[in-house]
């Protein structure tokens, strides 16, 4: 088991960049593989999620080269994939499962696809009734909710769908086989998560029609290869916000991060809550926006967080309740409920963490009540297998006094490969 140790840090200096942005890296492999095409990928995140796709394509016939920082994808169009010969195994990484499930709904060839122990407990329903309702024939335990699944592809037609939850995941597996089946595939969410598939769909020729927070694609269409940049991923450069925000003498330059306005609730946050933060040098890469994010020390106060803003924010969360525990006040997350299905239930994780460190929290359904204070170190904190709630603790025991250890950190590298050589980089000691 590996464990990092945490002491007082006087804050973080300098410059950095974070490794790309994890959700644009999935949709860049899985588009490029079936695009028309050569697309020679920069920046792709390397964590054990990303790689989890790109073996997952691999088995299906596609060819990926990697050389030095780039990645080769040769795409042979959208009717080129071919039957895995073996169980597809998504590891810990829910968009693996869910956007493939999608996709592999309107092939012509049998398929079984499952993953980890955390994600064999996630729901799966969310994405399978729809894709049912597309005539898809999907079985899976627990009458079809979760891994292992197995699917039997099938000829799929356009549905209008509303979906009751704003999620990425379930929003892009639908517009995935929606590429495959006869006519328009309509998906519709209480509010907009994520839009990076739309985006990306658009950046590769196909036509995507999108209002409000609908969005129609019709099937058959082509994608056409083109080359991709990947910007720094903004849930990692969340880490290092908020640990430069709670210690006391940074400034921090985080490069090339992702702003895209459906991810960047945590800057609007944790402005709200007194953060200096600043975006400087915005520009648009390949169809998405991005800018370098300087961040100084700052005295946070507690704020009250809910509605739009939470799929906005939905992975920085766990961190933000970092920042809560140093702010002044009471800070209530609310409406967030979908943070207990994710890679482990983070409502539950969080709390128990940071009452570690004696932090008053009480949990709600769909939130938590976070009293700020003074958080104590020297103690032992879990990871609880959960990537985000590993780093999210590494943050939040870096303003305090004595030693502290957080346990088994392997999880670590499914987003974010070298986070805590990065944090050494740049902390004053
Ligand atoms: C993701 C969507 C979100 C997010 C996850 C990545 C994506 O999940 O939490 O880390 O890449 O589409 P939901 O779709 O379940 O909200």
């Amino acid at each position: 088991m590996k464990n990092i140790t945490v002491k007082k840090t006087k804050g973080l200096r300098g410059e950095i960049s974070v490794p790309g942005d994890k959700s644009i890296s999935h949709r860049a492999l899985m588009f490029a593989s079936i695009a028309d095409g050569d697309t020679r990928i920069k920046g792709l995140l390397k964590g054990e999620d990303n790689m989890a796709t790109l073996k997952a394509f691999r088995q299906m016939g596609i060819v990926i080269d990697e050389s030095g920082d780039e990645v080769i994808v040769h795409g042979k169009g959208l009717y080129s994939l071919k039957e895995p010969d073996d169980i597809i195994d998504a590891g810990n990484s829910g968009t693996t499962i869910r956007l493939i499930t999608g996709l592999l709904s309107g092939q012509s060839f049998f398929s079984t696809i499952t993953g980890d122990q955390y994600l064999r407990k996630r729901p799966m329903k969310r994405v399978i009734e729809p894709l049912s309702q597309m005539g898809a024939r999907i079985f899976g335990r627990e009458n079809g909710n979760k891994a292992p699944l197995a699917i039997v592809g099938s000829n799929l037609k356009g549905i209008t769908y509303n979906s009751p939850i704003a999620s990425a995941q379930v929003k892009s597996a639908i517009l995935l086989a929606g590429l495959y089946a006869d006519g328009v595939t309509t998906v519709t969410e209480p509010t907009l998560s994520r839009d990076h598939t739309e985006r990306m769909l658009a950046y590769f020729g196909a036509k995507v029609e999108r209002k409000d927070n609908s969005v129609s694609i019709a099937g058959g269409q082509r994608l056409v290869a083109k080359d991709i940049e990947v910007p720094g991923d903004i849930s990692s450069a969340a880490f290092f916000i908020v640990y430069a925000l709670i210690t006391e003498e940074s400034d921090l330059l985080i490069k090339n991060v992702g702003i895209n306005p459906t991810r960047s609730g945590v800057i609007d946050i944790l402005e709200q809550m007194g953060g200096n933060l600043k975006i400087v040098n915005r520009r648009e890469v390949c169809g998405e926006p991005v800018g370098d994010i300087r961040v100084k020390s700052s005295n946070l106060r507690g704020i009250e967080i809910k509605g739009d803003l939470i799929p906005r924010a939905i992975d920085e969360l766990p961190v933000i309740g970092a920042a809560a525990a140093y702010a002044e006040g009471t800070t209530t997350i609310g409406d967030a409920k979908e943070l207990r299905v994710k890679e482990t239930d983070r409502i539950a994780t969080l709390a128990s963490e940071l009452r570690a460190m004696d932090i008053a929290v009480t949990e709600r359904e769909d939130g938590a009540v976070i009293v700020g204070g003074k958080p104590k170190g020297g103690v032992t904190l879990k990871s609880h297998g959960d990537h985000r709630i590993a780093m999210t603790m590494t943050v939040a025991a870096s303003g305090t006094d004595g030693i502290t250890t957080i346990e088994d950190v392997e999880c670590i590298d499914t987003s974010f490969p070298g986070f805590e050589e990065l944090i050494k980089k740049v902390s004053i000691q």
